[in-house]
């Protein structure tokens, strides 16, 4: 249900202002065999994966009026915070999101925008007020369908002041404009990746995103699929020690065509596949320095490889993705400091193949499954949408940031990709 948009209210009556000026704060409300190994400093490394995301200056922070716009009302909304501070590590986050007091703004509702994140938003408790497309067609007949109150056919006919939040899904040479707008104008924003088709694009908006005051969030699906979840959660255990060996592999069927005439091909590979790659290698096995990467001779599309490690730690990292395979294809693999196996088949089914000094090994050598997933499962919640954009809402609420992406955790999965051009002779742009 999308209730009527509400006037922002006034400066004066405790309502913020765009730009997210000062004023804007005033609207709310071991592994058993083998010894611990001791890891040296992290060498300095352009692909060492940033520190947790540390969200924006808390004096700046525009946060929903909880008491007037939650349906829950404010204590129904504190309760879900703190369920969530609470919760298990990784949870299942539609247990306790329930944002439908932040006034979203969908810009954007193409096949992602329009057909995945407005559906998993509205299953995540995120209510979209009013959408934003070129199509005004199609932005009108989504409208329809989800009862959304408000059409615009660009981002200047809107009045930020009666808005929240935003959330970004456009073409990717359009994103990196329209997330400096929302941050502009003082809204609290989720951007599907990548954010910016290029490394001096993602640097200006980190400028942008640091005067802005307000959250900017990084729709990264995959550090939130069920599949790595449930991944990570097993690799909590303390029997497996830290991960030793990482290696993820993200091969898709797309893109074979730039999606810009400005944007190289590798570029246009990088933003529909190699930046979740890169990105899921570097959550799971931080602080690696790049030592080769490789563009690897297809046919069709673009197959790359990059290999990253910190050798005094006996860590190593490699991430291959591409655009050459007939269909989606996806797998980790992940080897722990016991010796440990855990592999990841294709975002459906956790495999554990235990060290040789597994005390169950002579009865049963082979692979146990850990997790399967469930015929009738899948979905937004499964892919990460759900889960994401429900963490993005808590975040907005006050809640933890978790797993979520910051502009500043992606600058080394940029950073790492840009030395892969570098290595190879090529360029972002066409
Ligand atoms: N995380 C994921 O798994 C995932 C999956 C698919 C796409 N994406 C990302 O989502 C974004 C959108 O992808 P898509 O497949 O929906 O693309 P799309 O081309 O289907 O949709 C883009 C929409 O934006 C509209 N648009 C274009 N320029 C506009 C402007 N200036 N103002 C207003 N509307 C405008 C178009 O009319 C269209 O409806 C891309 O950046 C892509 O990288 C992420």
């Amino acid at each position: 249900m999308c209730p009527t948009i509400a006037p922002k209210p006034t400066p004066s009556a405790g309502g913020c202002s765009t730009g997210g000026a000062a004023t804007a704060a005033t609207r709310s409300a071991s592994a058993r065999a083998v010894p611990p190994r001791r890891r040296p400093p992290a060498a300095p490394s352009r692909f060492r994966s940033s520190t947790p995301y540390p969200g924006p200056p808390p004096a700046r922070v525009r946060t929903p009026n909880l008491t007037t716009l939650s349906p829950l009302g404010a204590s129904g909304q504190a309760r879900s915070v703190r369920r969530a501070r609470n919760a298990p590590y990784l949870p299942d986050r539609r247990l306790f999101s329930g944002r439908s007091d932040m006034r979203t703004l969908l810009i954007g509702c193409g096949d992602h925008g329009g057909g995945t994140l407005l559906p998993a938003a509205c299953s995540a408790g995120i209510s979209i007020h009013a959408l934003v497309d070129s199509d005004r067609e199609r932005a009108e007949h989504l409208a329809k369908l989800w009862l959304i109150p408000q059409v615009y056919a660009s981002t200047e006919d809107v009045d930020a002041d009666t808005f929240d939040g935003a959330i970004v899904a456009l073409p990717v040479s359009a994103q990196a404009d329209h997330v400096a707008w929302a941050l502009q104008a003082g809204l609290h924003t989720f951007v599907e990746k990548p954010p910016a088709p290029d490394l001096d694009g993602l640097r200006t908006l980190l400028q942008h995103a640091g005067r802005a005051g307000v959250h900017c969030v990084v729709g990264m699906n995959f550090r939130l699929a069920e599949g790595v979840r449930r991944l990570r959660s097993a690799l909590a255990a303390p029997q497996y020690g830290p991960i030793s060996y990482a290696r993820v592999e993200h091969i898709a069927r797309k893109p074979v065509q730039s999606f810009s005439p400005d944007m190289s091909l590798e570029a246009s590979l990088f933003a529909a596949q190699g930046i979740h790659a890169i990105d899921l290698a570097q959550v799971l096995l931080p602080a690696q320095r790049v030592t080769s990467g490789q563009m690897i001779a297809v046919n069709r599309g673009r197959l790359a490889t990059l290999v990253a490690g910190d050798p005094a730690g006996g860590t190593r990292l490699e991430v291959h993705f591409g655009s050459c395979a007939a269909a989606f294809s996806h797998q980790v693999r992940v080897v722990t400091a016991s010796g440990d196996l855990l592999e990841l088949r294709n975002m459906s089914e956790l495999l554990h193949l235990p060290n040789g000094g597994d005390e169950h090994v002579r009865e049963y050598p082979g692979a146990r499954v850990l997790w399967r997933t469930s015929p009738i499962g899948g979905g937004y919640d499964s892919a990460g949408y759900g889960p994401e954009l429900a963490a993005f809402g808590d975040l907005v609420a006050g809640g933890p940031a978790e797993s979520l992406a910051s502009l500043a955790s992606l600058l080394p999965v940029y950073e790492a990709f840009d030395e892969l051009l570098q290595a190879e002779g090529l360029a972002w742009t066409a």
